[in-house]
């Protein structure tokens, strides 16, 4: 038992050395920090309509859901929850689970196998990499949205069945997969595409129904999509939309879906609620897109690389994790949360400052941001940055 604990000990020295290592920071209720670091795109999880659905619906369904969904967890909310995303985002129909990461993992597990190959993009999500090994399927990692590479995977196939897997934006390089030439590539060769809409959902498209109806692929047979309802929808909960037939097998196999209790009543509603002040008040996805414009404009100003958003996150290189870690300190202490990514996050080399975009940021609040990324940002991101930042984060 002392040995066990002198090599975790070790490994998290070793965490340290490298500035890689993680601690948890309980947020205060109160705390008046202005966040980039969240994913609320929308602002709707502080809305109060949001809230109360959740409240209303602890009131009638009870704290937790009682059971997996297969046994007493599926309750009239999910049902509604379910009839109401195929609607918006145009599938034939969607299957709630009780988070985006179980979304993932349930898809592919449940669609692959050992006599799939799965292409997978080499910046998809953690879940979506987890998914492909718990599936057993023969893996093929290709270059970043690089649609030739998954074509020449997709021939070079020896399975008898395929699936192209990427996610519609990237989590941390803010990207957006080319989706209209993978689904091309991927019905040339009879394989199916699973595209996870995790930061899509409320961003892209006009009305923010999402890359794939914005690529027009919304009633294609052959995509799979994924969701969270725990970024743009501001509570908790994954779903796929999917043809029927999809849906009836994740439901008899997919293992996360069936030993997992149901998604909570106060998520359900929650989230139920989101999706109809979405519907209805479509302004709040050109808010967020514009704010996003507008701090990837502060970052590039300060000569940091940055992407051109496709949604609603900015990245920040720094290339050090020491550097980022230090940077991201010192917009906390100024009262702005940052993200911070650091290997094995991202590649070793590109630590940076994540930041994301809220409909409901102000012009003070961009100001102020301004303001604290001016210092922030600032010199070569060598060593004398690093003694700046570290001395300024320690003060
Ligand atoms: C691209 C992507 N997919 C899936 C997930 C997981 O979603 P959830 O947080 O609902 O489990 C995330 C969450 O960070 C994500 O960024």
């Amino acid at each position: 038992m002392t040995t066990s604990l002198q090599r975790f000990r070790a490994a998290n020295g070793a965490l340290d050395a490298a500035g890689l290592r993680r601690t948890l920071n309980a947020r205060a209720a109160s705390a008046a920090l202005l966040d980039l670091a969240g994913n609320d795109y929308l602002g709707l999880g502080s809305d109060d309509r949001v809230i109360e659905a959740a409240v209303e619906a602890t009131h009638i369904w009870g704290a937790g859901a009682t059971g997996s969904r297969l046994v007493t967890g599926t309750t009239a909310l999910h049902d509604e929850l379910e009839r109401e995303l195929a609607d918006f985002l145009k599938a034939p129909a969607a299957l709630v689970f009780s988070s985006g990461y179980l979304a993932n993992l349930g898809v592919l597990t449940a669609l692959g196998g050992p006599d799939v190959t799965i292409v997978s993009d080499a910046d998809n999500h953690a879940s979506v990499i987890d998914g492909c090994r718990l599936s057993g399927s023969v893996i093929r990692v290709v270059p970043h949205v690089d649609v030739d590479a998954v074509g020449a995977a997709l021939a070079a196939v020896d399975t008898p069945h395929a699936m192209v897997v990427t996610d519609a934006v990237f989590s941390v390089a803010g990207d957006r997969a080319p989706l209209a030439a993978l689904h091309a590539v991927t019905r040339t060769h009879g394989a199916l595409l699973v595209v996870d809409e995790a930061h899509a959902l409320g961003v892209i498209g006009p009305e923010g129904r999402g890359a794939v109806e914005a690529a027009g692929l919304a009633s294609e047979p052959d995509v799979v999509r994924t969701v969270t309802l725990s970024k743009a929808l501001g509570a908790q909960g994954g779903a796929v939309l999917a043809a029927p037939e999809v849906i009836d097998l994740l439901v008899n196999s997919s293992r996360p879906f069936i030993f997992d209790t149901a998604l909570a009543p106060a998520s359900t509603g929650a989230a139920l609620a989101a999706l109809r002040i979405l519907e209805a008040e479509p302004g709040r996805v050109m808010a967020v897109r514009r704010v996003a414009s507008r701090l990837a404009d502060m970052v590039r100003a300060r000569g940091v690389e940055t992407v051109h958003p496709a949604a609603a996150i900015i990245p920040a290189y720094l290339g050090d994790p020491r550097l980022a870690v230090a940077a991201a300190s010192v917009c906390l202490r100024a009262g702005v949360r940052v993200g911070c990514f650091r290997p094995p996050a991202v590649p070793k080399g590109r630590a940076c400052l994540r930041l994301t975009a809220r409909a409901t940021l102000t012009e003070t609040d961009l100001a102020h941001v301004r303001t604290v990324l001016d210092d922030v940002l600032v010199g070569d991101g060598g060593e004398t940055d690093l003694s700046r930042l570290t001395t300024a984060g320690n003060s």
